[in-house]
């Protein structure tokens, strides 16, 4: 007979849900004010982006669009290798549109660098980057330009608001760590 072993891990809180939304809404309103009222889309990379998409989404107030998206990173382990899959392809073409990458973390890079630039060639008129945290510290490829960032991290592995631990932990309302 084998024995499971069951460990539990232990959170602990880096943004309560009450800091996350304020900062949320600060970030939202900044967009407002540079967008002025244009249309924008956002493009959600799933999985750990979607809790923050519908929490900026119901605070912007020009027109708004939302396409999804999914990718893998070839490669094992917890280090992406830079070369990304898409798994789920966007379902509306980007032809002229301002569009709004939203993202719940950006690490090394390496994702964010190569989806641009695969998004790149379908010619939209504009191209940003949203992401709820960022880790520095991490940063492998220099390239990424981020426009708009609600929180940047110390590198901890951290999980909640969309953030996942083997796809645990995703729906905690709130930024937290996990100790091991
Ligand atoms: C996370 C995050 C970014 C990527 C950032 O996704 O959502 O897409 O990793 O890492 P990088 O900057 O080092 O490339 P993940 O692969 O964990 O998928 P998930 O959103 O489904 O959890």
């Amino acid at each position: 007979m084998t024995k499971e072993k069951i460990v539990a891990e232990k959170i602990r809180v880096l943004l309560t849900e009450e800091e996350v939304n304020r900062r949320i809404g600060e970030v939202a309103a900044q967009i407002n004010r540079d967008w002025a009222g244009k249309p924008l889309h956002l493009i959600c990379v799933l999985k750990g982006g979607v809790f923050f998409m519908c929490e900026l989404a119901k605070r912007l107030e020009g027109p708004v669009s939302l396409d999804f998206m999914s990718v893998s990173s070839y490669g094992s382990g917890t280090q992406s290798s830079g070369v990304v899959r898409i798994v789920k392809d966007l379902d509306e073409p980007l032809e002229g549109k301002n569009v709004l990458i939203v993202e719940d973390i950006i690490d090394s890079g390496r994702t964010l660098s190569y989806l641009i630039e695969i998004l790149r060639r379908r010619n939209p008129a504009n191209i940003e980057l949203c992401t709820l945290l960022d880790k520095p510290e991490r940063r492998v490829v220099q390239d990424v330009q981020v426009r708009y960032t609600c929180f940047t991290i110390p590198d901890e592995f951290v999980v909640g608001y969309g953030l996942d631990y083997d796809q645990k932990y995703r729906n905690l309302p709130y930024i937290g760590v996990v100790e091991f």
